[in-house]
């Protein structure tokens, strides 16, 4: 399959399971998130200390509303318009219709936001595409979170190396209707994404399963880095 066809069926699978997915999250049946990855993104956001929060690519709305509640300003955006639909029904945050091409710099009414939390949801094989989106939208000094898979956990007997993977849902849930592929790369080449688009990152970090002692995910936090002139 093409790479252009795996980024459709991938922007697909979350028109088609927008409910189930919905559910999923509002019903709390996703066990790595009650054990650990909700709570650690929300307290990633909130210890940078910013006001404007863009939650990018937000889905059905959870973490913005959770910023929200605790006096966040936040704007979640995501290209489905069928999850945006249910993040609206609930309200609690401002929510768009966006995908991550449509923050640029034309689109200058989401305005700078102080943090910008990507939750789960740079899934596509170009990272730089959406790093470089992103960066237009951080007032100076803002901070890029973002949370995936671990690489360590996600691999399983796969060869560990860059590649489109598929994620059927199953444990989630028996309504979700499509599978969604979705591009693994390894703790590397998530740095080096970073590195080439600009960003510093700051800190890196792992957070464990109480039960089983096995990392959930990745946290990842970056800055622009600044630019030093040439002596
Ligand atoms: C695993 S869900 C995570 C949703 C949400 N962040 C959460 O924590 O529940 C991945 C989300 O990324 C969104 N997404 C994928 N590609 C995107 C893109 N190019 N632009 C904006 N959103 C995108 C999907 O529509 C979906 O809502």
């Amino acid at each position: 399959m093409s790479t252009d066809e795996y980024e459709l069926r991938l922007q697909r699978s979350w028109r088609t399971n927008a409910d189930a997915w919905t559910r999923a999250v509002r019903e709390r049946r996703i066990a790595s998130r009650r054990a650990g990855t909700d709570a650690a993104i929300l307290d990633a956001v909130l210890a940078t200390g910013a006001h404007r929060v863009l939650d990018a690519g937000c889905g059905e709305g959870w973490l913005a509303r959770a910023l929200a509640a605790r006096g966040c300003d936040v704007v979640g955006v995501d290209a489905s318009a069928e999850l945006i639909a249910a993040a609206n029904a609930l309200g609690g945050a401002r929510f768009d219709v966006a995908g991550y091409a449509d923050l640029d710099d034309h689109r200058t009414e989401f305005g700078f936001f102080d943090a910008i939390a990507c939750n789960f949801a740079l899934l596509g094989e170009d990272l730089g595409a959406p790093l470089r989106a992103l960066r237009r939208r951080l007032a100076p000094g803002g901070k890029l979170i973002v949370q995936t898979v671990h690489p360590w956990s996600a691999c399983g007997e796969a060869p560990y190396a860059d590649g489109w993977r598929v994620e059927t849902f199953a444990g989630f849930g028996d309504d979700f209707r499509e599978p969604m592929p979705w591009y693994f790369r390894t703790l590397a080449s998530w740095i080096t994404a970073f590195v080439s688009e600009g960003y510093e990152v700051e800190s890196a970090t792992e957070p464990v399963d109480a039960a089983s002692s096995r990392p959930l995910s990745l946290l990842l936090r970056a800055s622009l880095r600044k630019r030093t002139s040439a002596a």
